[in-house]
């Protein structure tokens, strides 16, 4: 079926958008939920130095240099470069990416990196914090760096690879990066250890993955998006996420159990320099038994984030056209503005929290 959508689309290409026909819709839980107005002028902290200090104890204070940066624009800062982060248990089936092949406006977004479980993957590799064991780097004052994932998610390994079985067990996370490093080309912000590009401007991450019960109520799986510096640097350290009073260079949670009291919903956030807001009562179903598929797009033309759960994706599509993302970006879902003049919510903030402490 979706085969046939997109020869359909291509055969509009460039003209009005399409109605996908693959949005799944439930009643009793969010399948659509798009950021509006997402992009602002405004400044975060950009980390510029992480001194490592010197073993058993880090003395220098600061250690975390940073300096101000100034960004505006359509999307901004979620037209830096980002990076897509797993925490299980989940089994994690797909995974692609696909962008515009030219600018913001070009009619073919092509897929640019790719997985799926038990193959190779393409422009994609699989990153955790476990920097010092295998790859990258651990320092008294700044900790881990990122590290490549080893094949059972849960610890570092010294060269890519990638999982067979797609499982991430409770409590591990993943994250992905293209197979670009920042010795290659230059990477914006700092970076160390073993430091790759995520995925500029505008993107649509498009996933298969399950996230089954676990019998432990502290294990709660989620998926977000972060800025590609954030990992860069420190995920949980020095970094330029600004939580808190001087808000940050972005994160989404696309969707995130936040609670063992309701371990069947999933919420989503927005955080930058402008504050913070998301889905508050509505939820996402929590894919205990069955896979679910969703998409992400990030999208500076039109300034909106949308985050669909699909009946079903076809990985070996190589591109989409323009005015299918436009028919994702004008069909029915609930719409959040992220204002200019938001102030962070404490009940969000909270949440947040939870996710962030191990
Ligand atoms: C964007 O790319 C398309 C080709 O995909 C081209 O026709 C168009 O001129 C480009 N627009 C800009 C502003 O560069
Ligand atoms: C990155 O992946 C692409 C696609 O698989 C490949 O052609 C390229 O050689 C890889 N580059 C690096 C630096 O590994
Ligand atoms: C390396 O991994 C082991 C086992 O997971 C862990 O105990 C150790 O703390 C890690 N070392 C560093 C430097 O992170
Ligand atoms: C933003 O909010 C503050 C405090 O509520 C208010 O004083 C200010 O006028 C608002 N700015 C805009 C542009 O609405």
């Amino acid at each position: 079926m979706l085969t046939s959508l997109v020869a359909v689309s291509t055969l509009f290409f460039g003209a009005q958008a399409l109605t996908p026909s693959n949005i799944m819709r439930r009643t009793d839980a969010l399948t659509s939920l798009k950021y509006t107005g997402v992009g602002a002028q405004g400044t975060y902290m950009q980390v510029t130095n992480l001194l490592p200090g010197e073993f058993p104890s880090c003395t220098i204070s600061p250690f975390c240099i940073t300096s101000e940066k100034e960004v505006s624009g359509s999307l901004a800062p979620f037209d830096d470069e980002m990076t897509l982060a797993f925490r299980g248990p989940m089994t994690i089936e797909n995974i692609a990416v696909y962008q515009p092949i030219s600018n913001t406006s070009s009619a073919t977004w092509s897929r640019v990196s790719n997985w799926a479980k038990g193959e190779e993957a393409t422009n994609l590799v699989f990153m955790n914090n476990e920097g010092g064991n295998g790859s990258g780097e651990w320092s008294i004052c700044a900790g881990n760096s990122q590290s490549y994932a080893d094949d059972a998610w849960t610890g570092g390994a010294a060269a890519p690879t990638t999982s067979s079985s797609g499982w991430l067990p409770g409590g591990n996370e993943i994250n992905i990066m293209t197979n670009q490093t920042c010795e290659a080309a230059e990477c914006s912000g700092f970076s160390r250890g073993t430091a790759n590009h995520g995925w500029a401007d505008s993107k649509m991450f498009v996933f298969t993955f399950d996230m089954p019960s676990s019998s432990d109520a502290s294990q709660l799986p989620a998926i977000w998006a972060l800025n590609a510096q954030v990992v860069r640097s420190a995920q949980y350290g020095c970094n330029c996420r600004g939580e808190g009073a001087n808000g940050g260079c972005g994160e989404l949670d696309i969707l995130e159990v936040i609670s063992a009291d309701t371990p069947d919903q999933a919420i989503s956030e927005i955080y930058s320099f402008k504050g913070a807001t998301g889905s508050g009562a509505n939820t996402f179903a929590r894919p205990t038994g069955a896979s679910a598929t969703y998409s992400v797009v990030f999208d500076v033309d039109s300034d909106q984030i949308l985050i669909n759960e699909l009946t079903e994706w076809d990985y070996t599509q190589t591109a989409v056209t323009r005015s299918l993302v436009e028919g994702y970006l004008s069909s029915a879902s609930t719409t959040v503005p992220f204002n200019d003049n938001l102030s962070r919510r404490s009940e969000i903030l909270g949440a947040h929290r939870r996710r962030h402490h191990h």
